[in-house]
C-alpha cells in the first residue's frame, strides 16, 4: 500500500515573500488527492516541499512516518526513492533520447540489468503511448508527449507516491481522458499513493478521493471530493464552475466591492464566463474493467463513513447516494453471481 504523506503547520516563503502558511494536510496512503488553486498560490512550490527539494521555514512534512524536514540527508535520499515525480515543465535531459530519460531513475537508483531496463523504459512508453518515440529528443516531439514522457519516467521505480504536476496541460482533452483514466487504473494496479496538482476542473470532478484549494497563502479546504464539489464556498465554488465572478481575479484578488459591482452585473443577465452550474455531483471514475478493485474506494468509503455526521449537510447526501449506488452494484452482483471485482469496476 502507498505510504501516508502529512504536513503539519508548514510555512514557505521566499525572502519576504510568503507563499502559504501553516498548511496541514494528510494525504490519505493509497488514496488519489487533487490540489487546486488559482495560478501561483505555490501548489509546485508545495509538491517540491514534499520532496524535500524545497524546505519549509516553519511545521514539519511526515512521509511514512519520517519527518524530512529534520532527517538526514541519507535518509532524504532514500526516502525520495519512495516518489515517483512529474514536474511542471516535465524536466526531462534535454541532449537525452526519451529512452535515456525515462531509463534515468533506474540507472541511478537500482542496480538492474540493461536488458531489464529496457522492459520496464519499454513497458513505460507503451503505457503513456510513446512507443516509436524512444530515440527522439524532448526538442523534437510535441508538449503533450513531453508531458507523457515525465510521466513514464515518474513511474519507472514502482513508486508508492506518484505527485503530478499538471499532467493534463498541453494535452487534448481526449488524451486527458486517457490519461485520467491510467491514473485511476495505476492506483488500482499499486494502491500507491497520489496527489494531482490540475487546473483541469473535468479531472478534478471526476479523478480525486480528496480534494484540496490553497487560496490566499492558506490551505481553504482538504476533505473527501463530496465536501468540496458540494461546497458553498465562494472561492471552491467559483474554482470548480470556472468563474470570472468570485473572490479569485485575473492578476489579483479581488475587494468586496468589486465582488459586489460583479454580482450586479450577473444579476442584470451579464455572463459569468464559467459553464452552467451542474447539479448534484458526477460519478467518480472507475477503474478499467479488468482492473483490480481500487483498495482506496473501500478504505475511504469506512472513513468516509465514520466522518459522516461532522461533515456539511450537503456532502453528506452525495455521500449517501454513492454508497447506494455500491450497494445496488452489491446486489447485482448478488443477483447475477458475479464476482465483486467485475462488477465494481464497471466504467463510466
Ligand atoms: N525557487 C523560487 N525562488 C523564489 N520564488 C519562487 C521560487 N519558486 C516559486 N517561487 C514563487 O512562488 C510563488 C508560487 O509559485 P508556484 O510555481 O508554486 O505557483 P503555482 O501555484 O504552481 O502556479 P501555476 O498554477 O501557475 O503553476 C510564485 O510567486 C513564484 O514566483
Ligand atoms: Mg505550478
Amino acid at each position: 500500500m502507498g505510504v501516508e504523506v502529512r504536513t503539519e503547520g508548514v510555512t514557505k516563503s521566499f525572502g519576504s515573500q510568503r507563499i502559504w502558511q501553516d498548511v496541514s494536510i494528510t494525504l490519505p496512503s493509497g488514496e488519489v488527492s487533487a490540489l487546486l488553486g488559482p495560478s501561483g498560490t505555490g501548489k509546485s512550490v508545495f509538491l517540491k516541499s514534499l520532496i524535500g527539494l524545497l524546505r519549509p521555514e516553519r511545521g514539519s512534512i511526515f512521509i511514512d512516518g519520517t519527518d524530512i524536514t529534520t532527517c538526514s540527508n541519507k535518509e532524504l535520499y532514500e526516502i525520495r526513492k519512495l516518489f515517483g515525480v512529474l514536474f511542471q515543465d516535465g524536466a526531462l535531459f534535454g541532449s537525452m533520447h526519451l529512452f535515456d530519460n525515462v531509463a534515468f531513475p533506474l540507472r541511478e537508483h537500482t542496480k538492474k540489468s540493461e536488458s531489464e531496463i529496457r522492459r520496464i523504459v519499454m513497458e513505460k512508453l507503451e503505457l503513456t503511448g510513446l512507443l516509436g518515440a524512444e530515440h527522439k529528443l524532448p526538442g523534437e516531439i510535441s508538449g503533450g508527449m513531453r508531458k507523457r514522457a515525465g510521466l513514464a519516467r515518474a513511474l519507472v521505480l514502482d513508486p508508492q507516491i506518484i505527485l503530478v504536476d499538471e499532467p493534463d496541460s498541453g494535452l487534448d482533452p481526449v488524451r486527458t481522458s486517457y490519461l485520467a483514466q491510467l491514473l485511476i487504473d495505476i492506483n488500482a494496479q499499486i494502491d500507491a499513493t497520489i496527489l494531482i496538482v490540475t487546473h483541469n476542473i473535468n479531472l478534478a470532478r471526476t479523478v480525486p478521493d480528496n480534494i484540496g484549494m490553497l487560496f490566499r497563502r492558506q490551505l481553504v479546504m482538504f476533505g473527501p471530493r463530496e465536501v468540496l464539489l458540494t461546497s458553498e464556498e465562494p472561492v471552491v465554488k467559483q474554482f470548480l464552475n470556472g468563474r470570472m465572478i468570485g473572490p479569485i481575479g485575473m492578476s489579483e484578488e479581488k475587494d468586496e466591492a468589486q465582488m459586489a459591482r460583479e454580482q450586479a452585473m450577473v444579476d442584470a443577465g451579464h455572463h459569468h464566463g464559467g459553464a452552467e452550474e451542474i447539479e448534484g455531483i458526477i460519478p467518480q471514475m472507475k477503474a478499467t474493467p479488468g482492473m483490480p478493485v481500487r483498495q482506496a474506494v473501500i478504505r475511504r468509503r469506512a472513513r468516509v463513513r465514520e466522518a459522516l455526521h461532522t461533515l456539511p449537510h450537503a456532502a453528506q447526501v452525495a455521500i449517501r447516494e454513492s454508497l447506494e449506488e455500491d450497494n445496488d452494484d452489491t446486489q447485482v452482483m448478488a443477483a447475477y453471481g458475479s464476482d465483486q471485482s467485475s462488477i465494481l469496476n464497471k466504467g463510466h
